[in-house]
C-alpha cells in the first residue's frame, strides 16, 4: 500500500454538534479541511485492525468527492473493508441499519440534514458508533480536540473507485463493497410492518403522495412504496435525488413542503401525504386536508403499535423530548409502560434504547423512531401510519378524533422567531427567568401557574446531567409554555416557544390549534415581553 503522510495546519472551527460537523460547502472545499476532520475521527476511535466502516451520504453536492477521499484515508488508517452505498447514497436511518446489520465499526454519514445543498449550500459529516447511533459528546469532544492539534493526515495513493458499480473493488489494500443502499433497509421495514395488509389497502384504491423533496429518500420510497407495496407510479414526487435538492429547502414542515401541503389541502387530495428531509430521518404526515402534529403522531403510533408485526408484543416504553407534547405520556400511562422526558436532540434516546427501556421515541420537530435503528426514521414513520390505516380502515382525521376522544387532546403549536439579534433573544430569556420568582400561584385568566423551572435531565442509564435545556412554565391543568433557544440556527438566534393546552372536551377538540391556544399565546407574550423586545408582531414559522 502506498501511504502518504500529508502535513496539515489544524483548523480551529471543526467542532461537531450533536448532528456532526456542518459548514458551508466552500469551507469543506478548503485544502485539507475534510481530511483534517476525518483524520481527527480516525485518531479518536481506536480502529481495530482490519475493521469495517460504513460510508454514505444524502447525495448533496460534494458527496461523491468526499467519499473518494474518505475511502483513501480509511485504507491508510487501518480499515480492512468499507461498505459504501451505490452512488455514495445512504440515508441516515439506512446507514444506521447497515452499521447494525453488518456489525461494522461505526460509519461516516455525509449530510447536513435538512439544510439546503448545492455549491452555495451546506455540507456535513458525522461519525456514528457501532450501535448505529450518533457519537456521544465525549467522543465528539475528543474529535474536536484532536482536530485542533494534529499536524498531518494519512492517505493512500490510489485511483477513484466506480461508485455506481455494486460489488467488490479495492482501494490500496482495502476492500470496498459498493452495496445497494436500499435493500437492507427495505428488508428491515418488511420485517416490521404488515406489507401484505398495506398492499391490499393500496390495491383497494387508497391513494398516497410521498414528497422526497429531491433528497435521499426518493430511491427508498420508490422501492418500498411503489415497487413493493404497489402504489401507482407517481405516488412518490420529487423522487430523484439532486445535488442541490432542486434548489429547495429539504425540510418536511408546513412551510418548506408547500408543494405537498397544497396537494393535501386541494380537491381530490390523496388519503395520506408524507414528506422526508435531506437525509431521510425527519417525517411529516398529513391526512386529506388535515395536519398531524409530530407529537400526536408519536402518541397515535404508540397507542396502535401492536397492529404492526414488529411491535405486536407491545412496547417497553416511550421517550419524548421535553418540548414535545405530553400526548404520548397519556398513552404510556394507559399501556402501563414508562415515559421518559429528555432534553432536545436524538442522542438522549440512544442510551434508553440500548438499555431496553424504550421502544418508541419522538420529537416535536418532525422526528419519530424506534429501537429498530439508532436514528430517527422518516420512511419508517410513514410505513407505521400505513400499517395502522391498513388495519383500522379509517381516515387519518377519524383516527385522530378517536384518539382524542379516548385520551383527550394536547393541543399543541410551536412558534419560531428566527434570526433575532442575539442580545434581544437573550433579553427575552432573561425576562422569563427573572419572572420565575413571582409566577407560581399567579393567575392569568383561566390559567394559574403551578411551577416554573429551567429543565435539567439526569440520564437514567449513565447518570450524566444536562442543564439549561429550556424554560418551562407549567399551569395547574397541565398546560405549558416553554421558551428555548435553538442550538442549530445559523443566523442570529432562534427563539422557540412551545405551547400546549389540554382539551378534554370532545366537542372542542377538533378546533384550530391557534384559536384554541390564543389565550396561552397572549400569556407567553405578557411574561416574556417578546413583542416589545423584538419589535415583531408574529413568529416567522408556526407549526
Ligand atoms: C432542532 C430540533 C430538535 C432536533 C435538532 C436536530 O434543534 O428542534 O428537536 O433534534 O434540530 O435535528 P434546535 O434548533 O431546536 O436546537
Ligand atoms: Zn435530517
Amino acid at each position: 500500500m502506498n501511504i502518504r503522510t500529508v502535513s496539515t495546519t489544524p483548523f480551529g472551527d471543526q467542532k461537531p454538534g450533536t448532528s456532526g460537523l456542518r459548514k458551508k460547502v466552500a469551507v469543506f472545499q478548503a485544502p485539507n479541511y475534510l481530511e483534517n476532520f476525518v483524520q481527527a475521527v480516525f485518531d479518536t476511535i481506536d480502529i481495530p485492525a482490519g475493521a469495517t466502516l460504513t460510508l454514505g451520504g444524502d447525495g448533496r453536492y460534494l458527496n461523491r468527492e468526499a467519499i473518494q477521499v474518505i475511502l483513501r484515508m480509511a485504507a491508510a488508517n487501518g480499515f480492512g473493508r468499507v461498505l459504501v452505498g451505490q452512488g455514495g447514497i445512504l440515508s441516515t436511518p439506512a446507514a444506521s441499519c447497515v452499521i447494525r446489520q453488518y456489525r461494522t465499526f461505526g460509519g461516516l454519514i455525509l449530510s447536513a440534514s435538512h439544510n439546503p445543498g448545492g455549491p452555495e449550500g451546506d455540507f456535513g459529516i458525522k461519525y456514528n458508533t457501532p450501535n448505529g447511533g450518533p457519537a456521544p459528546e465525549k467522543i465528539t469532544d475528543a474529535i474536536f480536540a484532536r482536530s485542533k492539534v494534529l499536524t498531518s493526515y494519512r492517505i493512500v495513493v490510489a485511483p477513484d473507485i466506480d461508485l455506481d458499480r455494486t460489488g467488490k473493488q479495492a482501494v490500496g489494500g482495502m476492500s470496498v463493497e459498493v452495496i445497494d443502499p436500499v435493500a437492507d433497509y427495505a428488508e428491515l421495514m418488511e420485517s416490521l410492518f404488515d406489507f401484505a395488509a398495506i398492499r391490499e389497502l393500496i390495491a383497494g384504491g387508497f391513494a398516497l403522495c410521498f414528497d422526497a423533496m429531491h433528497a435521499v429518500t426518493g430511491p427508498y420510497a420508490k422501492e418500498i412504496l411503489e415497487r413493493r407495496l404497489g402504489a401507482p407510479a407517481g405516488s412518490v414526487i420529487n423522487g430523484v435525488p439532486l445535488e442541490d435538492f432542486g434548489g429547495g429547502h429539504p425540510d418536511p414542515n408546513l412551510t418548506y413542503a408547500h408543494e405537498l401541503v397544497a396537494i393535501m389541502f386541494d380537491i381530490g387530495a390523496p388519503d395520506l401525504g408524507a414528506a422526508s428531509d435531506g437525509d431521510g430521518d425527519r417525517n411529516m404526515v398529513l391526512g386529506r386536508g388535515f395536519f398531524v402534529t409530530p407529537s400526536d403522531s408519536l402518541a397515535v403510533i404508540a397507542a396502535n403499535a401492536t397492529l404492526a408485526p414488529g411491535y405486536a408484543g407491545g412496547i417497553a416504553g416511550i421517550a419524548r423530548s421535553m418540548p414535545t407534547s405530553a400526548a404520548a405520556d397519556r398513552v404510556a400511562q394507559k399501556l402501563g409502560v414508562p415515559c421518559f422526558e429528555t432534553p432536545t436532540g436524538w442522542k438522549f434516546f440512544g442510551n434508553l434504547m440500548d438499555a431496553g427501556k424504550v421502544t418508541l421515541c419522538g420529537e416535536e420537530s418532525f422526528g419519530t423512531g424506534s429501537s429498530h435503528v439508532r436514528e430517527k426514521d422518516g420512511l419508517w414513520a410513514v410505513l407505521f401510519w400505513l400499517n395502522i390505516l391498513a388495519k383500522r380502515r379509517q381516515s387519518m382525521e377519524q383516527i385522530l378524533a378517536d384518539h382524542w376522544a379516548v385520551f383527550g387532546r394536547n393541543v399543541y403549536s410551536r412558534h419560531d422567531h428566527e434570526a433575532l439579534p442575539t442580545d434581544v433573544a437573550n433579553g427575552i430569556m432573561d425576562q422569563v427567568r427573572a419572572a420565575f420568582a413571582t409566577l407560581p400561584g399567579k393567575a392569568f385568566g383561566n390559567f394559574r401557574v403551578k411551577v416554573c423551572d429551567d429543565f435539567s435531565y439526569t440520564d437514567p442509564v449513565d447518570g450524566s446531567v444536562s442543564t439549561g435545556q429550556g424554560l418551562r412554565i407549567i399551569f395547574e391543568d397541565g398546560s405549558r409554555i416553554v421558551f428555548r433557544l435553538s442550538g442549530t440556527g445559523t443566523e442570529g438566534a432562534t427563539l422557540r416557544i412551545y405551547l400546549e393546552a389540554f382539551e378534554g372536551d370532545p366537542a372542542r377538540q377538533r378546533g384550530d390549534a391557534q384559536l384554541l391556544l390564543a389565550e396561552l399565546i397572549a400569556i407567553a407574550d405578557a411574561i416574556s415581553g417578546l413583542k416589545a423586545r423584538s419589535g415583531r408582531e408574529r413568529p416567522t414559522v408556526i407549526t
